[in-house]
């Protein structure tokens, strides 16, 4: 018995935020950006939409192309760090806007990382017998946590969710291995200070700007280049797999630099690395569905295929995962 994507989906804002756009907002230009990160253009939440719309949109995506009805999951784990609101789960908010059946449904935090945490649990949870088809969602609306003043930060994010529909199957070697981790002392490097029940929200707290994303980039791209780099070659022997026969590698969508450096030091070439950061930025538990959606859809994943996950995030966190692409034995 083996686990399998039966699955994929995506749901994307339709407004665009371009480079230009940002140069009205804050002190930045097209050309800063573009050779600093790769991003072009993001797609950002309108007014009144929320993760859960987005989340919602991919799921229905995945779970149609899986040939199954929402009534067909039996659990339902969204990673996210930008819930509509505080709590309750938007996982269970999912299951009811999906008119899913009353599984059991969690959200997971572990940041850009946390659509391969989510990966990692609905293969358990399958492989335990405990689930025969999971929804697994990568949802974020960074923007809703952005601070538009701050241009180290606001010209990185962009909005959108991702989805995977994981099923029981007969071949033993879909999902080949899995490596995760986090490092807690990280968490000053990324984080959103107050709102919780160390900084509850006040006046100062808003005043201060705490309820926006902290990061100090310069050391987060540091870990970031030398965590994928890490994971994914851990991964990868763990599978067995060379660089040679890995045909799609899809790492988290940062910063095209931090992509570029990473895949060097694996030794993967330039042309099997999976790149939309130009087009939406750093959607954070999104970036890794959208992309690995995007890359099966353009022909870049076959049947047979080995693919290659990799992601880091808010924690710190990383993760990897190495998997066969289904339709083929091998
Ligand atoms: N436009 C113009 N200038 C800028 C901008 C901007 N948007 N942002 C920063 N600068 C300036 C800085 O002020 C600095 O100026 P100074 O030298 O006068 O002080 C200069 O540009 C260089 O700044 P650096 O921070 O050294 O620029 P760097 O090349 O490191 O790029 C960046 C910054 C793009 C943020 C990079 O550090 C990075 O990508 N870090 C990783 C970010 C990331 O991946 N975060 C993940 C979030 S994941 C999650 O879980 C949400």
């Amino acid at each position: 018995m083996g686990v399998v994507i039966s699955g994929l989906g995506v749901g994307i804002p339709q407004q665009v935020l371009t480079n230009l756009d940002l140069e009205k907002l804050v002190d930045t230009s097209d050309e800063w950006i573009r050779t600093r990160t790769g991003i072009r253009e993001r797609r950002i939440a309108a007014e009144g939409e929320s993760t859960s719309d987005f989340a919602l949109a991919a799921s229905r995506q995945a779970i149609a192309a899986a040939g199954l009805l929402p009534t067909d999951i039996d659990l339902i784990i969204v990673a996210t760090i930008t819930n509509d609101m505080p709590w309750p789960a938007l996982a269970c908010q999912l299951q009811d806007r999906l008119a899913a059946r009353m599984v059991p449904s969690f959200d997971v935090s572990a940041g850009c990382t946390g659509f391969i945490y989510s990966l990692w649990v609905a293969n358990q949870a399958i492989r335990a017998g405990g689930a025969s088809n999971v929804l697994v969602v990568g949802a974020d609306t960074l923007s809703r946590i952005t601070d538009w003043e701050d241009r180290a930060t606001c010209v990185l994010f962009g909005d959108g969710a991702g989805a995977a529909v994981l099923s029981r199957s007969e071949n033993e070697e879909d999902f080949l291995s899995f490596r995760l981790g986090s490092d807690g002392s990280g968490a000053p490097l990324l984080c959103l200070p107050a709102g919780g029940s160390r900084q509850p929200t006040s006046h100062e707290t808003v005043d201060a700007r705490l309820h926006y994303v902290k990061m100090n980039g310069a050391e987060v791209f540091k870990f970031a280049v030398r965590i994928m780099a890490e994971a994914a070659v851990q991964v990868m022997e763990m599978a067995g797999v060379k660089p040679e026969d890995v045909a799609c590698f899809i790492p988290h969508q940062a910063n095209s630099r931090i992509i570029e450096a990473a895949a060097k030091r694996v030794g993967i070439s330039m042309d099997k690395v999976f790149v939309n950061v130009d087009r939406y930025g750093n959607t954070s538990a999104a970036s890794i569905p959208i992309a690995l959606y995007e890359a099966e859809h353009e022909g870049r994943i076959k049947p047979g295929d080995i693919v290659v996950l990799v992601g880091f995030g808010a924690g710190l966190t990383w993760g990897a995962s190495v998997l066969r692409w289904p339709g083929n034995n091998g």
